[in-house]
């Protein structure tokens, strides 16, 4: 199975692709993203200049830093070159490269002051160590990260019976014959791998009603969607952690 993982994920990804942005342009959508810029605003007390987004996908990491901050540099990537073909579409001036986030070589040592990877993205690598150790390295002293990934106790998973540790995982609201592999990850799973190289480590979990389809159709639920997720983290549909390399 894993030989063909980033085959099947680019596959999956590449279908789902001319769908993506507009099906997450809802009310839901909008306090989703709400959420992220708190949490980047969080990770960086000073801004960032330059920005790496791992599984960039059409953009939404771009324009999300780009409403906080209007001087900076930004590189993206992903698996998927559909994807990358919508965000150029959106900004076609922007520099994307199309490769996965396990193998960074392309980029020197200490490029980057902030490195992202929001809606889960980070799941979907091949290869979780290989990752890490690569965003640690092209991180400049003292950069910062926010990295989203997918709860493994989380109430979505509880509802269906899915306890593993790999999941094959459908994105909300787009309907699909195949599905990406994804890691899943407990709070103190994911403080135990960042833990060697990064510092100032937070874990907030995010969304827990959210993950599920039918109640992302109620933003009146936003507030206890909040509250459930503050006080029950690894409930919640998404982890996300923010830190500061060491
Ligand atoms: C859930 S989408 C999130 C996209 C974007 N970050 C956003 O928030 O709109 C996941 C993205 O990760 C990309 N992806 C999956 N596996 C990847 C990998 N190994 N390396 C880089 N990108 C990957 C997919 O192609 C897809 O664009």
């Amino acid at each position: 199975m894993i030989d063909k993982w980033e085959e099947n994920n680019k596959e999956y990804w590449g279908g789902v692709a001319s769908n993506y942005s507009n099906t997450y342009i809802d009310n839901w959508s909008n306090l989703e993203n709400e959420f992220i810029l708190q949490r980047i605003c969080y990770a960086n007390r000073n801004p960032f200049t330059k920005v790496l987004d791992l599984g960039c996908g059409t953009g939404l990491g771009y324009k999300l830093c780009s409403s906080l901050n209007t001087k900076f540099s930004y590189t993206g990537i992903d698996i998927s070159n559909e994807m990358l073909g919508v965000f150029k579409k959106n900004h076609p001036n922007i520099v994307t490269f199309n490769f996965g986030m396990s193998n960074l070589q392309q980029f020197q040592p200490k490029t980057f002051d902030f490195v992202l990877s929001i809606f889960t993205a980070f799941s979907y690598t091949d290869n979780v160590e290989k990752t890490i150790n690569e965003i640690s390295r092209v991180l400049d002293d003292k950069g910062t990260i926010l990295i989203s990934v997918i709860s493994r106790y989380s109430m979505r998973r509880i509802l269906n019976l899915k306890f593993g540790k790999k999941e094959k995982y459908k994105t909300r609201g787009i309907s699909s014959n195949g599905f990406s592999y994804s890691w899943v990850f407990t709070k103190s799973e994911l403080h135990k791998l960042f833990q060697p190289d990064f510092t100032n480590i937070s874990i907030v979990g995010y969304n827990t009603l959210g993950g599920v389809s039918f109640f992302s159709k109620f933003p009146r639920l936003w507030k206890i969607n909040l509250f459930v997720s503050k006080l029950f983290p690894n409930l919640s549909h998404e982890l996300i952690i923010t830190a500061s390399k060491k």
